[in-house]
């Protein structure tokens, strides 16, 4: 039997890829453990999708890491994955030169914890001249945050006068949105079994191929993400045309 990745079709894989990194808590307690155990094991999960879709050659990769409500969860939570952020953003920065990838993140900066926003910057800093996969990490992001800042500033452009109300469309509009600089995502990949959104790229997956799978985050591995990618190589997209179309 060829192997799943053996049998991707590299023409036809995805430019970008979104992944609602989901189930932590649940495979932690599971386990009997406490939610933070899982998402430290969540880290080996991210090492592996990131590494799987450098190896690839796909140009962007973004992971919704904490949503702006994820700030609603228990304190000692909120601070457990503040500090597991500081580290594993701090000791995957050598990891990422090696392989080439750029670190980029999406989201409010300013809410997060200082020590948060100084080792992401300066990863960013460090990767930013790498040509290889763009990392987005979604940090204290949420869609309808972005579109209601996006809408702020074309007001504020429109009062102005750098903008004529009449030349707003699709295209000036996302580039107003944090992912200006990306396409938009052709496939989109939801673990733990969950099947909601959860106010993560809204504008942007208007047309994305959607994919849920069982595996809790924790578990999550590169054979995994090939066999997603690889049911969204077997899928056809119409965009409003027919069949006949294509
Ligand atoms: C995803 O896992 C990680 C974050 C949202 C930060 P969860 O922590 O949501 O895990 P479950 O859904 O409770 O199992
Ligand atoms: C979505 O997961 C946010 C992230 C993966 C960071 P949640 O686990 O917070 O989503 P809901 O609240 O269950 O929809
Ligand atoms: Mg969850």
């Amino acid at each position: 039997m060829e192997s799943l990745k053996d049998q991707l079709i590299k023409e036809k894989l995805p430019s970008h890829v979104a992944v609602i990194m989901d189930g932590n808590g649940r495979w932690a307690q599971k386990k009997g453990n406490s939610r933070i155990f899982g998402h430290q094991h969540g880290v080996t999960a991210v090492r592996e999708v990131t590494e799987a879709a450098a190896e690839l050659g796909i140009s962007y990769l973004t992971l919704y890491a904490f949503s702006t409500e994820n700030w609603n969860r228990p304190k000692h939570e909120v601070d457990a994955l503040m500090s597991l952020l500081v580290s594993t953003i701090g000791a995957e920065t050598k990891t990422l030169l090696k392989n080439n990838v750029r670190l980029n993140a999406i989201g409010c900066k300013e809410c997060l914890p200082t020590d948060v926003l100084k080792n992401l910057e300066e990863s960013i800093a460090k990767t930013s001249s790498n040509t290889g996969l763009t990392l987005t990490l979604a940090l204290s992001y949420s869609s309808r945050w972005e579109i209601v800042n996006a809408t702020k500033q074309i007001a504020r452009d429109v009062r102005e006068g750098k903008i004529n109300p009449d030349d707003i469309n699709d295209d000036l509009f996302g580039k107003y949105l944090t992912t200006n600089n990306m396409p938009d995502p052709e496939l989109l990949i939801r673990t733990s079994g969950e099947l909601r959104i959860s106010n993560f790229l809204l504008w942007q997956i208007a047309y994305t191929e959607l994919y849920f799978s069982e595996v809790l985050w924790p578990d999550y591995r590169k054979e995994d993400f090939y066999e997603a990618l690889l049911d969204y190589q077997k899928r056809e997209r119409r965009f409003g045309k027919t069949s006949q179309q294509i």
